[in-house]
């Protein structure tokens, strides 16, 4: 090796250790306290995860054969997530003839050749493993990444997941008897009982189809959390509702009873294409508005009512030119946003070893490509990276006296002051702490300042507060994120914008008549409650201009 060469090895070691020092587990085990999840020190510890299969006909994580398997982890902590929802099909875990199947011979079974040497090449630890241990090496791998594992059971014969008709949809069902799952979900918690990094448990996926039964859900969803929590105390237990998990309303007269407190998650699943052919046909504002009020009877309701709901499953197009799925995820984002949501991305995998009898499946909506190289969607990454972390919730800097940021959706950034009292788009860990008064004015906290509209095309500045003259602010249209107000001058309504540059105007607001082409994203924001420390510039940066307004009189606090 040349010395250079050798060098630069060196220099990626240590890179590389650094940055596995500077993440590490959250106290566990994980337990839940009303809305939130927190690790064992009682902080909230917000999931934001990633969907990897694990449960088609190879019964093996995907990918393996493409990149090893402590490469992916890694990468899957590179792109900022915490957690891994990771399928597995019930017969892993109570079929000892195919658990012990090593993973060479899953692969050639199936006229996987390719896929066996690929893993011969990319993990040759794990080519004569069987199946049962290579899915607790994936386990281990995340654990030496400091990534928290969800085990997911998805189905019960391995195959893609979820069909009206595949024998797996509801308990009763031809594949889906409710004693082998039980044995199933016993099994798996009773294995990864001292596995640190195991922090919950999702009993079974996308209940469906004609068999469902909401008597039949309450006996076996009790039944299946009391048989994981016997087992395996330490685990959280999450709850998929009905309809694909579509929905949890039947649970709002209705509570699940336990013997045991802190651990009951749910779940649901929220795509794009759940809402029929409405993102195409109507206009995103209308579009957002009608789908958030379905999303929040159907699930969001659990949250107001102090239980922790995890959307285990959104998931889009990842090549950007699907208009259905970008209007869904915009709003979707607006959803995690408000909520500050524990989430998980369908999916990690670039692609599969077999799909729906197909070789090499390509995952459009997958996070990584086809070749499991590189990031299908850098800009997903980088948009969804102030929603990997907490805003809200026990033990954050600010969780007794919270602030509002201005989270703005197509960037994923948040309104904050720089100097000359322009506003500018920039990462909300930076966000300037803002007050949305009840009298509709949008303060800066500590200041007395606040946010002021001139004209039409101008930046917005910050302005006096103090005076009449100070903005009133609305949060218009059927989807609620335009920040609007009416120039004092002549009534003129305009808009909060973001320009390509970040800067922040007030232009003509966009899209408000019924118009299904029209693209408002620029002018969309949410006004969220935010609990991170605020940054000694955010406040310090006003200090000179409160020479000019008495500070008692401007203070709110
Ligand atoms: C167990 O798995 C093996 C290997 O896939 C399969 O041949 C067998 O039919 C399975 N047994 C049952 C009871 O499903
Ligand atoms: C995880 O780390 C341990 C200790 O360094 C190592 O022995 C083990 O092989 C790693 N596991 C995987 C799957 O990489
Ligand atoms: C649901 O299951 C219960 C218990 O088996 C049964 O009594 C009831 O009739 C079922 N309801 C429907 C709508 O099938
Ligand atoms: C959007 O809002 C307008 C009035 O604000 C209302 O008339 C219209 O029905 C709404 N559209 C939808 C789809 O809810
Ligand atoms: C805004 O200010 C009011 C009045 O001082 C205060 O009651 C409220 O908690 C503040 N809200 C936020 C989010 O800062
Ligand atoms: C109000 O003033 C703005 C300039 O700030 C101008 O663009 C707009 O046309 C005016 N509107 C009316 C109704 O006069």
């Amino acid at each position: 090796m040349a010395p250079t060469k050798l060098l630069l090895g060196l220099l990626v070691v240590l890179l590389a250790s650094a940055r596995a020092a500077s993440v590490s587990l959250p106290a566990l085990p994980l337990s839940t306290s009303s809305r939130w999840v927190v690790g064992a020190d009682g902080r909230r510890v917000k999931l934001a995860c990633a969907n990897w299969a694990s449960h088609l006909e190879p019964v093996a994580a995907e990918g393996l054969s493409r990149r090893g398997v402590g490469d992916i982890a890694a990468r899957v902590a590179e792109m900022g997530f915490n957690c891994v929802r990771l399928t597995w099909p019930t017969y892993l875990a109570t079929n000892a003839t195919l658990s012990s199947l090593p993973l060479r011979w899953s692969l050639e079974r199936l006229g996987l050749r390719e896929s066996a040497a690929g893993v011969r090449v990319n993990n040759p630890g794990l080519l004569d493993l069987p199946l049962i241990d290579v899915f607790r090496e994936v386990v281990s791998a995340l654990a030496n990444n400091s990534i928290m594992v969800i085990l997911d059971n998805q189905i019960t014969t391995p195959g893609w997941c979820c069909s009206r008709t595949d024998g797996n949809t509801f308990f009763g069902d031809k594949y889906f008897d409710p004693e082998e799952w039980l044995k199933g979900l016993s099994a798996m918690a009773t294995m990864f009982r001292n596995t640190k990094n195991v922090v919950g448990m999702s009993l079974r996926n996308e209940l469906r189809g004609p068999y469902q039964n909401v008597s039949l859900w309450y006996r076996y969803m009790q039944q299946g959390a009391e048989a994981v929590h016997a087992a395996n105390p330490n685990v959280l237990v999450i709850l998929s509702g009905l309809d694909f998990d579509n929905t949890l309303s039947f649970l709002s007269p209705n509570k699940v009873e336990l013997s045991f407190t802190g651990k009951l998650v749910f779940e649901q699943h929220w795509y794009g294409f759940s809402d029929g052919t409405d993102w195409e046909n109507w206009n995103q504002n209308d579009a957002c508005g009608v789908s958030v009020q379905s999303i929040r009877t159907k699930g969001l309701f659990l949250l107001q009512q102090g239980w922790p709901l995890f959307f285990s499953e959104i998931g889009f197009d990842m090549s950007g030119t699907h208009t259905a799925d970008n209007r869904y995820l915009t709003c979707f984002l607006s959803v995690a946003a408000e909520m500050d949501l524990d989430w998980a991305v369908w999916a990690l995998q670039g692609s599969y070893y077999i799909r729906e009898g197909i070789l090499a499946f390509d995952e459009t909506y997958g996070l990584l490509s086809w070749d499991w190289s590189t990031a299908r969607n850098p800009s997903f990454i980088k948009r969804v990276n102030s929603l990997q972390s907490p805003f809200q919730g026990p033990g954050l800097p600010n969780s007794q006296k919270p602030y509002n940021a201005i989270f703005h959706l197509l960037t994923g950034l948040c309104v904050l002051v720089k100097s000359g009292n322009s506003l500018k788009l920039g990462p909300c860990d930076e966000s300037s702490a803002w007050n949305y008064t009840s009298t509709s004015e949008l303060v800066l906290k500590h200041t007395g300042q606040c946010i002021e509209a001139k004209s039409v095309g101008n930046t917005a500045k910050l302005g006096a507060c103090f005076s009449k003259s100070c903005s009133k602010w609305q949060l218009i249209s059927n989807s609620s994120m335009h920040v609007s107000t009416e120039l004092t001058k002549n009534g003129t309504r305009v808009c909060l914008d973001a320009g390509p540059d970040g800067a922040i105007t007030t232009n003509q607001c966009k899209c408000l008549s019924q118009d299904p082409s029209c693209n408002p994203e620029s002018q969309w924001f949410k006004v969220i409650l935010s609990s991170r420390s605020i940054p000694a510039e955010a406040s310090v940066l006003q200090l000179p201009s409160l020479g000019v307004w008495p500070a008692a009189s401007s203070s709110p606090l």
